[in-house]
């Protein structure tokens, strides 16, 4: 299959001029929660699991109750569920376990609620916002077990890359939200996407690194991993671990 060319030129560096949450909010998509919520009008999704934070700050409240570290249970996150192949089959393995997912559309939203009732999951909570913007808020500190990216856009173009999931703010980010021992886990079936984030990564002091040398990582696959797999396509998976005491 022919691959596009995906631009690795340098890391993505904040525009100059730019006060630092301007910057950020180039980044995300819909643009700053602030002004959404100040103006813009409710998505009116709907669904027993899912969340629509930007619109109601009370779903937000809720999202932060389920984050709470006072609940025992190991906390983890996926960012980009899709239809929630994979988070239904990962919360049905894990009961024991918080998980909690977030998608930019509303229809990916409410087919994963459906299949969230149809297998009887009991252990999730989606939420439709771009999740740079929303884990900020709700995340304490060192309490995230597992971070899961899998097959993120990869926002091919050179004036495109401040929008890839991986960058050096959001590496940064990841590094606080986690445990000392948690992990990042990317998933990509590009290959300069895998090369290029996986040193993104590296330059994250608080990580350790390492590409794994099984690309399913021992989770059930993603929607987009089972698509791979049908073609033949490979797949690649970095891990990112969070230092027990970083330097
Ligand atoms: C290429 S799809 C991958 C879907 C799925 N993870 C899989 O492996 O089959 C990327 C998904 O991430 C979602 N997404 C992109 N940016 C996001 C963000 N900032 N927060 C939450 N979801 C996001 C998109 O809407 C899309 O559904």
């Amino acid at each position: 299959m022919a691959m596009r060319k995906f631009h690795t030129a340098q890391a993505v560096t904040p525009r100059s001029g730019l006060e630092p949450e301007r910057q950020r909010d180039r980044a995300l998509i819909g643009g700053s929660l602030e002004l959404r919520r100040a103006h813009g009008q409710s998505t009116g999704v709907s669904g027993q699991f899912v969340l629509d934070p930007v619109f109601f700050p009370e779903h937000e409240d809720r999202l932060r109750a389920f984050c709470d570290p006072a609940d025992p249970r190991p906390l983890v996150v996926e960012i980009g569920f899709q239809m929630g192949r994979f988070a239904t089959d990962y919360c049905l393995l894990n009961p024991g376990t918080r998980f909690v997912g977030f998608e930019v559309r509303k229809s990916y939203c409410e087919e994963a609620n459906a299949r969230f009732e149809k297998f009887g999951v009991q252990n999730a909570l989606l939420a439709l916002v771009d999740a740079r913007e929303m884990l900020p808020r709700v995340l304490q500190p060192g309490t995230l077990d597992a971070l899961f990216v899998f097959f993120p856009d990869p926002w091919w173009k050179k004036r495109h890359m401040k929008k890839r999931m991986i960058s050096p703010e959001f590496a940064a980010d990841a590094a606080r939200w986690l445990r000392p021992g948690g992990h990042l886990l990317l998933k990509t079936d590009v290959p300069d996407y895998a090369t290029w984030a996986e040193a993104e990564l590296r330059r994250e002091p608080a990580f350790e690194v390492e590409r794994l040398a099984d690309p399913g990582a021992g989770l059930p696959p993603t929607l987009r991993e089972r698509r791979c797999a049908l073609r033949n396509q490979p797949t690649y998976a970095v891990i990112a671990r969070r230092r027990e005491d970083p330097k």
